[in-house]
């Protein structure tokens, strides 16, 4: 875990000083940089990493007191050691007073100094463990709030992590509410960027004559309401990270700005001419059929290649099987505390009923239904009236499914479209197997197989209860 030591920078105009002070430090094991006045220092901090700095009080031109508030305005956590020259309490006081972490007046012993250099090292890698132990928390946090132990939810758990690690585009493909923006908030609290800003931009949502302005940024007088120059969310995302949520809808035009950005990084404000350049990583979504749009002339396929560099599929909830009562239970804790309800369970009635939906809304739907039930249950626990009458949100299924390429296999789109027939059949027959069966045409014994391998389960089967079978895997995305 330890990372190697940064060298120590010291600052002394008396080149014997220097040498000695260089020698006495290297033998200990430590790096060392060594100028002769402030300024070189101060140049040298902006620009490299160091542990500490010891200067000496007295310097040709600018001095070590000085240097040292200088220094704390740059580097406020640096330790800086100030050597002075008479073993006054006063010039130690005012060492103290000016932010030195230490001071040590000439003559001194070696070992004073070591042991000064000693705890700052210390000191250094404490901060350096620290810092790392939070970012590892920051990142299992989000990754936690991924839930879901099905294979395609976990593998997507395992892609956020390696992905987020390169600055490599994303592209987030998943019809509506399967958590799009979550992954790719994940991507950037697991990211190297995570300390720099992450910028979302819907682009549905703002309108096509500003997108171009938000994104880029604009100059004074540009357009009539351009009162002064605005920098552009890119700008804002410097080294950080930019989501643009709903892509599909941006205009033609803005795409070929936006395929130039992506290729060298530059851009130019509305009404300037100036070419600026950004550091952002980008990773984009979508819940159009974005094939489409291209067949369509809507979505520009050179732009489409260049952000489908790493591509997240989260499959739609209907396919993610038993992770349909961990994800329920989940949003069952949060809203217990935010409503401070204490509501146990979900009773086994109701989660038949969640796991036989079709869940056209994906993810966001199940968290609403889970918040309205809540909301109006009276029990100790969540009981199957307390859950919504589906038959509304089936209407709005949809009747095909976007099809990506490469995504989805003739045998999946198949066992779809089957688990749509019959759960529509059986809502139609309110959930009586023998009339859905003559319906089907075929066996009641061959309808509950095909409902057992489809994961479907019937909540309020008339004549007879279905076997259990809810960790069951259904087709994957
Ligand atoms: N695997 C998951 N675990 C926990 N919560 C999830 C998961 N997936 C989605 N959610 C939650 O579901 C809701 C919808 O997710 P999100 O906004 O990321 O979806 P989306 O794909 O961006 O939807 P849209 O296309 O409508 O913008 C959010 O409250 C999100 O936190
Ligand atoms: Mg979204």
């Amino acid at each position: 875990m330890s990372m190697p030591l940064p060298p120590v920078l010291v600052v002394d105009d008396d080149k014997n000083m220097r040498l000695s002070l260089q020698t006495v430090l290297e033998d200990e094991g430590y790096a060392v940089r060594s100028v002769s006045n402030a300024e070189d220092a101060l140049k040298l901090l902006d620009h490299d990493k160091f542990f500490m700095v010891i200067t000496d009080g007295h310097l040709g031109g600018m001095t070590g007191y000085e240097l040292l508030s200088q220094a704390r305005r740059l580097r406020p956590e640096l330790p800086v050691l100030l050597i002075t020259a008479y073993a006054t309490p006063k010039l130690a006081v005012e060492a103290i007073k000016a932010g030195a972490i230490d001071y040590l007046s000439k003559p001194f012993e070696p070992e004073e100094l070591l042991h000064a250099v000693a705890r700052c090292a210390e000191r250094h890698r404490l901060l350096q463990e620290n810092a790392s132990l939070r970012a590892r928390a920051v990142e299992a946090a989000s990754l936690d709030q991924i839930i879901g132990e099905s294979p395609k939810v976990r593998e997507l758990r395992q892609l956020v992590q390696t992905v987020a690690r390169s600055t490599a585009t994303v592209l987030i493909l998943g019809e509506s509410g399967t958590g799009k923006e979550l992954i790719a908030g994940a991507l950037h609290s697991c990211s190297p960027r995570r300390a720099a800003h992450y910028v979302r931009i819907n682009c549905a949502a703002i309108p096509e004559a500003l997108l171009e302005s938000e994104l880029f940024g604009h100059e004074k007088g540009a357009f009539t309401g351009a009162l002064k120059q605005k920098p552009g969310r890119v700008e804002e995302a410097a080294s950080g990270t930019i989501f643009l949520d709903e892509i599909g809808d941006m205009s033609r035009p803005l795409q070929a700005k936006l395929l130039r950005f992506l290729e060298d990084g530059t851009f130019t404000r509305v009404g300037g001419n100036e070419e600026l350049r950004v550091d952002v990583r980008l990773i984009a979504a979508t819940n159009r059929d974005i094939i489409d749009a291209i067949r369509q002339n809507q979505f520009r396929e050179d732009l489409f290649h260049r952000l489908n560099v790493v591509q997240f599929c989260p499959p739609p909830l209907r396919e993610r099987g038993s992770d349909i009562l961990l994800l329920a239970e989940h949003f069952l804790r949060i809203f217990n505390a935010t409503m401070a309800k204490q509501l146990e369970r979900i009773s086994p009635a109701a989660q038949q009923k969640l796991l036989s939906h079709h869940w056209p809304g994906n993810v966001r739907e199940l968290r609403n239904v889970i918040e309205r039930a809540v909301i109006l249950e009276s029990a100790p626990e969540i009981q199957a009236r307390s859950l919504p009458d589906f038959h509304l949100e089936t209407r709005l299924r949809k009747g095909d499914l976007p099809i990506v390429p490469g995504t989805h296999s003739i045998d999946e789109l198949m066992a779809n479209y089957e688990r749509d027939l019959i759960v529509q059949t059986l809502e139609l027959n309110k959930n009586n197997l023998t009339k859905t069966a003559e319906q089907l045409k075929i066996s009641r014994h061959a309808l509950r197989y095909r409902m057992q391998r489809l994961n479907l389960q019937s909540e309020h089967d008339t004549e007879e209860e279905l076997p259990q079978n809810p960790g069951k895997e259904v087709t994957p995305c």
